[in-house]
């Protein structure tokens, strides 16, 4: 079972992804953790991918597909893509990958959040990296103390500045929300209100995906 996790930049992807990984039994793939895993690793790509990123836009769609393409391939869990696809093109493109690998899509799920919502979460996101690289979010299952008890330190993604938020916010509008329109014609839509604690918008993804 493969599920697509769709919803504005900080409408809780990264986290209900998290959940319903251990829940379902699924491999949640962010590409937004995809790209920043291949910046981290100082490669010539991963300066050009940092470039576009940091500034809140879109990598190409043939460079997130033949990043992506990989892993998916050499994965056999069902997956739960957090980000992806982002345009016409990509959803177009998993449509594709997904029939040559024999995996069938079960939903396209929104998460839908107010953008003043959104710009309030985003500006107090925090991250952790410990010192073996990992990336931790900071929330209620790690603290700010657990990340400095383990060595780590504390710092908030560049993109998350206001300017940068609503550019991100314009980048969704424009290029993502079209996607939607794709997935309702398919009949795979759907959409939960994300403006809940974190487990009454995991128990309302649940309840759209297993119907
Ligand atoms: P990506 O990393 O996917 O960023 P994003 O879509 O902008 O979303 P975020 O990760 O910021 O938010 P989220 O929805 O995961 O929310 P989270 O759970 O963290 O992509 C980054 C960039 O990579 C893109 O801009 C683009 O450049 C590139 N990229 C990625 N995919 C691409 C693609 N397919 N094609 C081209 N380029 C691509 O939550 C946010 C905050 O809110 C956290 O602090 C969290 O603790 C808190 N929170 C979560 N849920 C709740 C709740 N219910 N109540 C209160 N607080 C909550
Ligand atoms: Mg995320």
């Amino acid at each position: 079972m493969d599920i697509v996790l769709m919803g504005a930049p900080g409408a809780g992807k990264g986290t209900q992804a998290a959940k319903l990984e251990k829940e379902l039994g699924l491999k949640h793939i962010s590409t937004g953790d995809v790209l920043r895993d291949e910046i981290a690793s100082g490669s010539e790509l991963g300066k050009r991918i940092a470039a576009v990123i940091n500034n809140g836009d879109l990598v190409s769609d043939e460079l997130m597909l033949s990043v992506l393409k990989n892993i998916v391939a050499g994965t056999k869990e069902g997956i739960i893509f957090d980000g992806f696809p982002r345009t016409i093109t990509q959803a177009k493109m998993l449509d594709a990958m997904l029939v040559q690998l024999g995996r069938k899509l079960r939903k396209a799920v929104a998460i839908e959040l107010p953008e003043e919502v959104v710009v309030e979460r985003l500006g107090e996101r925090k991250q952790c990296k410990l010192p073996d690289g990992e990336i931790r979010q900071i929330g209620p299952d790690f603290s700010q103390e657990d990340c400095q008890k383990q060595g780590g330190k504390i710092f908030m993604r560049p993109d998350d500045t206001p300017e940068h938020v609503r550019h991100r916010l314009a980048v969704y509008h424009q290029q993502t929300e079209p996607v939607i329109q794709f997935y309702r014609q398919n009949g795979l839509y759907a959409k939960v209100d994300g403006n809940q604690d974190p487990q009454q918008v995991f128990e309302s993804l649940l309840a759209v995906i297993k119907q």
